[in-house]
């Protein structure tokens, strides 16, 4: 495949503060030469024969490939970030107010990373997170950082290529310059179109229909919050026996005895029931209890995610 060239996004002779010279060189030089070495890269790699291609040969190039790519996709992003007023719009306000705080924050928290690159090198971004549904600013540095999943939306280029012919040494003076061509209605849209990226699909079990879940930080808090909730640790006896281990504040109850213990509980209080990693008994018993006439739940990580957010254990004897 051939890696094609974007054209410069923003027009470089409306910037303010940023010469034609500084522009024009950095689109030629640094994003025309990351592509070029991206050709060049691929053409190699497409031309190997992996059974007989030494490990170090095959690492090499495919880090290189990694490097030049992410440094042609921000370099497109970088030049897409420039060529506005530097006025915020107010959606883009209230998204960054939604992950930030303020746009305040958003702002001294982006500048400052700028800021610290002084004398360093690398990308500050702003990027979406699809599992997380929120912007966060990152550091990427040698290009290749990224956040996996994440969309860039805004990108500040810190290499010295990108200011030192304008601004010498002065790279604080640089950063309030990009903040004054920002372009902001283009941030918006591209925050738009990142915020359509599903988060990754959570894990499926037809088989039990619509029977609801509950993530293991939920009813942590709710433990410790003291609400009225059951909560019945389901795991089989031979999982018990193994593990010895049990989450403070929780009672453990064979699934095989169903019958013998759910006359103890209260129907009033809702019940979180789960297993050993979130799938069937935990499921399974959590419809027999809503099937005699209980508010259940099952909590869907099981005692390997109590365990995986550090929830204090107790030993338990079966
Ligand atoms: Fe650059």
């Amino acid at each position: 495949m051939r890696y094609q060239l974007a054209p410069i996004y923003c027009r470089p002779w409306l910037l303010n503060g940023l010469t034609l010279k500084l522009i024009e060189s950095h689109y030629e030089n640094n994003y025309g030469g990351a592509l070029r070495r991206l050709n060049a890269i691929t053409e190699q790699l497409e031309s190997l024969d992996f059974a007989k291609t030494p490990a170090h040969v095959l690492n090499g190039l495919k880090r290189e490939e990694l490097v030049a790519l992410n440094s042609t996709l921000l370099h497109e992003l970088y030049f897409a970030s420039l060529g506005g007023n530097g006025q915020p719009t107010t959606g883009m306000s209230e998204i960054l107010a939604r992950d930030f705080g303020s746009l305040e924050r958003w702002r001294a928290e982006f500048r400052a990373m700028g800021y610290a690159l002084d004398g360093g090198s690398g990308w500050v971004l702003l990027t979406y997170v699809p599992r997380d549904r929120r912007l966060i600013n990152q550091y990427a540095s040698a290009h290749s950082q990224s956040i996996a999943s994440g969309v860039p939306i805004l990108a500040l280029d810190m290499y010295e290529h990108a200011y030192h012919m304008d601004f010498g040494a002065n790279a604080r003076a640089y950063v309030d310059t990009f903040f004054r061509n920002l372009d902001w209605p283009a941030l918006e849209k591209r925050c738009e179109d990142a915020q359509t990226v599903p988060p990754p699909r959570l894990l499926e079990q037809p088989e039990f229909g619509d029977l609801q879940g509950i993530g293991v930080e939920e009813v942590k808090e709710m433990l410790a919050a003291g609400k009225p909730v059951q909560v019945i640790d389901v795991r089989p006896r031979a999982a018990v026996t193994r593990g010895q281990d049990i989450v403070e504040g929780v009672q453990w109850r064979d699934p095989e005895q169903f019958p013998q213990w759910v006359g103890e509980l209260n129907k009033s209080e809702p019940v979180v029931v789960y297993c050993s990693y979130g799938f069937h008994v935990g499921c399974k018993t959590a419809i027999k209890l809503r099937d005699a006439g209980f508010d259940a739940k099952y909590m869907n990580s099981g005692h390997l995610g109590m365990k995986a957010i550090g929830s204090k254990l107790k030993i338990q004897n079966t």
